[in-house]
């Protein structure tokens, strides 16, 4: 019956993951997936959620089916969190969220609803970006192609021909954009240059799909929202796919959620109709437990607070992480373009290590970084960050 089934070869992040977890050396380092570690090298519990968790382990009660589209009180607080305390949107009921099994939950509930309701539009996503935005799109049904983003010669951004290449999208194309932290590359549009954006994705009436899965891990949970609100202060209509996978260190909980902002609070209830009808279809209903947490840390003050500081440190840390690497590396390579490594923003960094260098890297020394050369920095710590930078200058030499 299954013979005509093949192989899966894999996925290029989570398969490489579980290969590290059986690579029996000790020494191993885990720069693969996009996972935040503390200085121990250990995931941690943030203390916010830990007294959120406790706070609910008190008051235990039954486990009915939360609603097809989620916890209430939490989708009203991504709506804050996302969008603003400030939002006219969100004051005249104009985005409909729906609570979703992560980003990619989120990112996958908005493909099948785009599908169905731009059933002719194709997807267009940077050059690089995160694999599982093609897998999903495609899965949906979509064609999906490629607008220029990062520059390999400087370790920045190709904004002109990005520019340029959407100025030329037919209408009602599907933009996929990374509001902070891009993934893969760690490059970032400024925010004059989302200002030079937003007004062609406007001219050519085009429907921008914005991931923000790092929220907080750039500058500041305001600051790295600034696409988001700025596309919803201009009106423009759009899809917004967030995840608390990371800000909450919560990955396995499967948190996040999707927005659409509409024109008025009675097409938001058509939208989040159709959403809820997606969510029915894949999967009925989204889990409780992580949407219980969330809600109670941003909905409580004191805890909302806590959060807020241990994200912020856990940022700092990260941008240490890239002073340190850059430092080490610049004592045995210097010379090189290393910048990129203080430049870039959130988890990733591209190291422009090649496929080959990224094996050696993996094979000889133990160090993780995908084939594409992303390294993840919020893996680095004050140990291992000296035998990174040892085994990158290694590779760097070519073999004899
Ligand atoms: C990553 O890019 O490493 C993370 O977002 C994890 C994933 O699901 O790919």
């Amino acid at each position: 019956m299954f013979e005509h089934v093949d192989a899966y070869p894999g996925d290029p992040i989570l398969t490489l993951n579980e290969n590290f977890q059986k690579d029996p050396r000790q020494e191993k380092i885990n720069l693969s997936i996009g996972i935040y570690f503390d200085d121990d090298g250990r995931l941690p519990v943030m203390k916010a959620v830990r007294e959120a968790e406790a706070a609910m382990l008190a008051d235990l009660g039954p486990k009915p089916y939360l609603p097809m589209a989620g916890l209430a009180p939490y989708r009203d607080a991504v709506q804050a969190l996302v969008f603003g305390e400030a939002s006219a949107a969100r004051r005249e009921d104009r985005i409909a969220t729906v609570q979703t099994l992560g980003g990619s939950g989120a990112l996958k509930i908005g493909a099948d609803f785009l599908k169905r309701y731009f059933p002719q539009a194709q997807v267009w996503v940077s050059d690089p970006t995160w694999e599982n935005h093609r897998f999903i799109f495609e899965r949906a049904g979509f064609s999906v192609n490629t607008y220029p983003y990062y520059d390999d010669a400087t370790g920045g951004l190709k904004f002109d021909a990005m520019l340029a290449a959407i100025d030329a999208l037919p209408p009602r194309s599907i933009v996929v954009l990374h509001a902070c932290c891009h993934n893969p590359t760690g490059v970032d549009l400024s925010e004059a240059q989302w200002e030079q954006l937003i007004p062609v994705l406007q001219k050519r009436e085009l429907l921008p799909f914005v991931d923000m899965a790092y929220q907080g891990f750039g500058s500041s949970l305001d600051e790295d929202a600034f696409a988001v609100r700025e596309l919803a202060r201009r009106d423009v209509p759009m899809l917004v796919a967030n995840s608390f996978s990371k800000n909450f260190s919560l990955y396995g909980e499967r948190c996040g959620a999707l927005s659409v902002l509409c024109a008025d609070a009675a097409e938001a209830q058509r939208v989040v109709g159709q959403l809820t009808s997606a969510v029915r279809s894949n999967y009925s209903n989204p889990p409780t437990h992580g949407a219980k947490i969330v809600t109670k840390v941003l909905t409580s003050p004191a805890l909302n607070q806590m959060w807020r500081d241990e994200l912020a440190a856990m940022c700092r840390r990260i941008a240490g992480m890239r002073v340190a690497i850059h430092e080490r590396l610049s004592r045995h390579i210097g010379g090189q373009a290393l910048s990129r490594y203080i430049e870039q923003r959130g988890m990733f960094t591209y190291t422009g290590l090649d496929a080959d260098q990224v094996d050696r890297l993996r094979e000889q020394h133990g160090v993780y970084i995908l084939r594409s050369g992303r390294m993840c920095v919020a893996g680095l710590n004050e140990r291992n960050v000296g035998p990174v930078a040892d085994a990158i200058s290694k590779v760097l030499v070519k073999p004899a």
